[in-house]
């Protein structure tokens, strides 16, 4: 089944415009990446951009969750759901229908397209939300609808933006395969896996906090591809699905090695972060000291250093680029045109790392002998600013033996080099680099955020 297709047309059917997706980097500067469905309709939500006709559309958008509000690049390989890159299937209503319809909307995909059996659904709405409370019941059960708090069913695109109480459907994995004391409604286990976001939209949230009504009240919803497909696949992580699997044996390929879920969690990261790195490069981005090119290159950084832990210590990332550009170039036409650019540019900048990653790691085993329990911000500097190991790489490697990171004594030698640079700095020029996008970034989140 092509999902994507399905949902589009799903929502083609029922008057909505389908749109192709935007770029990774977002038209707004409060954002590093676009990391929803929503973000390229922002202006729209809010009533600064008039409502386009017909004002509904779907659509199937890249997003990147790496870096800023919504970050997930820690838990990448270490969980069955988490990606830096993943497709987001969403429709979106602005100010025409509302909860009742887009409840109808998600139910009817759900259980006739998808065709997913009612008795695995649940949902959850917030605990405030009478109405869509009611709605559901139409539906499903009582017994089966959850109530829960802003921490679960309120979202927000940001720290500023349209936000407002969401529902979300689950899918019910089985008892049979899940029996951790986290596997029920509202748990930390995989159990239950929340397929589908559907937010009400209602409200503007501002830098200070306030909340102001949307001119009208509109629905954004939010349905990750990867998923989806691994549920209709009948696989228990997004890894094991035809998205991913391909990805994994050509890693296995190149490090003549088996690939085992238990001990693959290094497979599953490098076939998450190429697919970052694809399009991000693909798409304009290239890797750089801040910013977002810093985003970039620290994806990259961490997929060599696992594919190093599977002993592959040549650059091979950029051998992956022809199967990602095979699985997705059919829907992401461009990826085609580029496939030779980004080849050329990750095989570059795997050069440039595998040049020091060998000194950089006996660096870091050797302070690793002599830590107890935190590792020094001097060292882990001195790894950045020597062998380009980005502050979150060490991080990623100390969490594996349990360690932290002295963070606070890094951030206080990266403002020193910061402060020295600024010294002597007698102006580059650039004033496109100096007044942009980045300064704004860098000032809101901090280069450490990067
Ligand atoms: N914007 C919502 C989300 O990302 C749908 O979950």
């Amino acid at each position: 089944m092509d999902i994507r297709k399905e949902y589009l047309e799903f929502f083609k059917s029922k008057g909505h415009e389908v749109i192709a997706s935007s770029a990774l980097v977002p038209d707004d500067a409060t954002l590093l990446f676009t990391n929803a469905g929503m973000v390229p309709f922002k202006s729209i939500f809010t009533g600064d951009v008039p409502r386009p006709t017909p004002p509904i559309r779907t659509s199937c958008q890249t997003c990147i969750r790496a870096g800023g509000k919504h970050n997930d690049l820690d838990n990448v390989g270490y969980t069955a759901r988490h990606h830096t890159f993943f497709e987001m299937l969403g429709n979106f209503s602005f100010g025409e229908y509302f909860k009742t319809e887009a409840i109808a909307y998600a139910w009817e995909f759900v259980t006739e397209v998808l065709k997913l059996p009612k008795d695995r659904l649940y949902v959850t709405v917030h605990e405030n939300d009478d109405e869509a409370y009611e709605i559901w019941q139409k539906y499903i059960q009582k017994e089966r609808i959850y109530k829960f708090g802003d921490k679960d069913n309120f979202w927000a695109m940001g720290d500023t933006g349209p936000c407002g109480p969401c529902s979300e459907i689950f899918y019910d994995q089985g008892a049979e395969h899940f029996n951790s004391d986290e596997d029920y409604m509202g748990g930390d286990g995989d159990r239950f896996l929340e397929i589908w976001n559907l937010v009400f939209m209602q409200f503007e949230r501002s830098s200070d906090g306030t909340m102001t009504p949307l001119p009208k009240p509109s629905i954004d919803t939010g349905m990750g591809l990867e998923r989806v497909t691994a549920i209709k696949e009948g696989k228990f992580s997004n890894y094991d699905s035809s998205l991913f699997m391909p990805l994994i044996n050509e890693v296995a390929k190149i490090a003549n090695l088996t690939y085992e879920y238990e001990s693959g969690a290094s497979f599953r990261v490098i076939s998450d972060h190429i697919r970052s790195v694809v399009f991000l490069l693909a798409q304009g981005v290239n890797f750089d000291k801040e910013g977002r090119g810093y985003v970039l290159r620290r994806i990259l950084r961490r997929a060599l250093r696992h594919g190093y832990l599977l002993g592959i210590k040549e650059p091979f990332m950029y051998k992956l680029v022809d199967k990602v550009v095979e699985l997705m170039g059919g829907h992401y036409e461009y990826l085609n045109e580029k496939k030779e650019y980004v080849k050329e540019l990750i095989k570059l900048e795997e050069e440039r790392f595998l040049a020091t990653i060998a000194a950089g790691l006996d660096l870091f085993n050797e302070e690793l002998a002599k830590t107890k329990d935190i590792f020094s911000g001097e060292i882990a500097f001195k790894l950045y600013d020597t062998y380009g190991f980005p502050l979150d790489l060490t991080a990623d490697m100390l969490r594996e033996k349990g360690l932290n990171v002295d963070a606070a004594k890094f951030d206080a030698l990266m403002n020193e080099q910061k402060a020295r640079a600024k010294a002597s700095w007698k102006g580059s020029g650039d004033a496109a680099k100096e007044s942009g996008d980045f300064k704004v970034l860098l000032e809101k989140f901090g280069e450490n955020e990067f």
